[in-house]
Formats: C-alpha cells, structure tokens, sequence
C-alpha cells in the first residue's frame, strides 16, 4: 500500500519521526506492506517544500538542522501549511496522512486545530503529537473526521509513546472510563524528585534545562499548562468531557514546594503533581492538576525523575495502570508511527 505524508512541523518531534521512518523502512514494508513518502513540509520560520515524487530526506534534515531553510523561500505560516496539505490531497496514493507536529499554543491550540480541520476537509487523515487540537476541540475534529470517514489520531500527545488512547480503543471494548489519576509531566516530576532529595527549585530547574529536560520559558511545565492540556485531552477522550486546559483547576509548583516536598518525605509520603479527572454527579466532568502529597504506597507516589504513570478507574476491570520509566523524542516519533499503522489497518484492513 502506497502512503503519502505531508509534513506539518519540522522541528525534534518531526525530524525524529521521518528518521524513525527511514530505520524501520523494511519493517513497515515486510509486517504491514506499507511504502511511505514524504511528499510536503511546512515549517514556521524554515520555509516548506513540496514534491509530488517524494521530497529528498537526508537533504531536508541535513538543511534545517545547518539551520537553513527548507528549500522554497519562506512564506507566511498558513501558506505553507495550506500548500503542502492541498498538495497531499491532490496525491493519489492509497492512503493521505497529514503528520502536524507544530507547537503546543495554550491561549487556544491554534494553529494546530486549522491545520487538522484543513487536512480534513481536503479528505486526509490525521496524526499528530501537539496536545492542542484534542484538548481544544476533540469533539469537533472527532465528529468531522467521521463525517468524512477519516482518522484522527493523536497518541503521542500524552505520555509521548507508550499507548493510552490506542490501549483503551482497541483493547477495552464496552468498558466505562470512570476517571483517572496520573503523573504527566516529566520536567515538574524531576523538580519535585530533586526538591525532595535537597536542592532548591531554581538550582534544580536551572539543571534541567542544562540537560535539555526542561525547556528555556519552562512556565508550560512549571504552572501546571502542560499537565493541564494532557489532561483536558484524557478526559475529552476517554470520559466524553468538553473541556479545554482553562476549565481544568490548576495549581503549579514552585520555589515553595520545595520544603512541602522535603516536608512530605520526612512523614515517608512523597509530593507529585498529580493530574486527575471524574465524573460527578449529574454528568460533568471535574479535572484537576494539582500538587498533592502521596502515601508511600501510591504508584504515583513511587514516580521518580522522568517517570510517569496513569491509572485508569474503569467500571469493569477496576484500576488500570500504565507506567513509563522515561519518555522522549524517539517514544514520540513512534507514536507517530504506530498511529500510522493503525489508520491503514482501520482504512485497508
Ligand atoms: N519533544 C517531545 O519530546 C514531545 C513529546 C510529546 C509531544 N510533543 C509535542 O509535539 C509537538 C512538536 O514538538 P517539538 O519538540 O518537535 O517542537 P519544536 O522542535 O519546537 O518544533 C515545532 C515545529 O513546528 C513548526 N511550526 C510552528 N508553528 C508553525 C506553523 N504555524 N506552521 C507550520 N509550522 C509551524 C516549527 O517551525 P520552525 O522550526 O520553522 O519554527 C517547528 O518545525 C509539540 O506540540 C509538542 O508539545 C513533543
């Protein structure tokens, strides 16, 4: 089966994805029979590129990463990402896959969500690793990606590779999602896990962002904005909620959760920030992220540096825990992959 890929985004996530691509060529080819193409990318500052016989990879990756621009000269924004998705459209390949991977905005999931309802209506499916469109809009993008008998995928927005939505879609059939509890966010778990042991927050943030965990305007992370959005996407996935990051209650951490943190190792319980979701009663749906103190024997309480977990309260199967010991790029592009391989199951089966 011939598939054809356009690019929206082109920075760690997307690079990684389209080499992740190339290392397990034979794989997809041999287990799943699927022959991949990049024909488009679209970037914000780099430019885009568009070439219906498949665009030149190691060329692409080589350019951007030298810094330079993708090949065309740079337009605005919405032109490239309109281009390249019409181009995707126009291909006449088995299967159109539109991969966004642009970045999180938080004041409304834009431009993310328009890039998906474009690739849409131009009649491609659609995977993508931003938190925005499913946080922001999943109802919608839900019900027009079924109008037009399509997908839209997005397990690498949470817990970056390790399945949640897929988990539940395909192995949990007549089940109820009762609610859930998870830690989500890696930078504010290993800030919490360092505070616990002794440092101070701003030695401890200023680590990480030496080490490349914690991003340099790590306000996404630290106010709680990240865990928000993951959460407002869980529940509008598996608890049917109508929610954005703004209507989940969300309290961060910062330099005064340090002595909370040492505070509660002393009593031999641990602080985490703890993302969670119910349905109460009469049928809304209430989610939090907040700082909360763990009893030793809570799994979200044993989660240390870049680990995070998930339970899921379910109607029949009771607690289900899913647990990640750390997660990044690579978990991330496989996200990508394995949201592919599910659209040409679910669409060639
Ligand atoms: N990094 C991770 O481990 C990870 C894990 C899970 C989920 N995610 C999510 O995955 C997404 C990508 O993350 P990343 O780390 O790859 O981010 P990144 O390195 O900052 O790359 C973002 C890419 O999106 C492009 N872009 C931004 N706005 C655009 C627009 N309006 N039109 C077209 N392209 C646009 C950027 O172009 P320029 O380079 O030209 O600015 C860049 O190529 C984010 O939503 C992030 O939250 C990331």
């Amino acid at each position: 089966m011939h598939v054809d890929l356009a690019l929206v985004g082109f920075g760690s996530v997307g690079r990684r994805f389209v080499r992740l691509l190339g290392e397990r060529r034979d794989r997809l080819c041999r287990d799943h029979g699927l022959e991949c193409r990049i024909i488009g990318i679209a970037t914000r500052r780099h430019g885009w590129s568009v070439a219906r016989d498949g665009i030149n990879l190691s060329d692409v990756l080589a350019r951007v990463e030298a810094g330079l621009a993708l090949g065309l000269p740079n337009g605005p924004p919405a032109l490239g990402a309109s281009d390249v998705i019409s181009a995707l459209s126009r291909s006449a390949a088995d299967l159109r896959v539109m991969i966004e991977t642009t970045t999180l905005n938080i004041a409304d999931g834009q431009p993310a969500i328009a890039h998906v309802e474009a690739a849409l209506d131009a009649g491609c499916h659609v995977v993508t690793a931003n938190k925005g469109p499913a946080a922001f809009a999943y109802r919608r993008l839900r019900d027009r990606a079924a109008a037009n008998g399509l997908s839209f995928l997005f397990e690498g927005a949470v817990m970056d590779g390790i399945p949640v939505f897929n988990l539940v879609r395909e192995t949990m059939p007549a089940i109820d999602i009762i609610g859930f509890r998870g830690v989500v966010n890696s930078t504010t778990n290993h800030i919490l896990s360092a505070m616990e042991d002794g440092e101070e927050f701003q030695p401890a943030l200023t680590r990480m962002q030496a080490e490349g965990i914690a991003e340099a305007d790590p306000s996404l992370d630290v106010d709680g904005w990240d865990a928000a959005a993951k959460t407002a996407a869980l529940a509008n996935v598996l608890l049917d909620a109508d929610l954005t990051p703004h209507g989940v209650d969300r309290v961060g951490i910062g330099p005064a959760s340090a002595s909370a943190a040492r505070a509660a190792k002393a009593q031999g319980r641990r602080l985490r920030l703890v993302a969670s979701a119910a349905r109460i009663p009469g049928g809304t749906v209430r989610a939090a992220v907040r700082p909360i103190e763990l009893p030793p024997d809570d799994i979200l309480g044993r989660l240390r540096g870049m680990a995070n977990a998930l339970i899921l309260s379910t109607d029949v199967l009771g607690d289900v825990a899913i647990t990640q010991s750390s997660g990044g790029l690579t978990q991330t592009a496989y996200a990508l992959l394995s949201d592919l391989i599910a659209i040409a199951r679910m669409h060639h089966a």
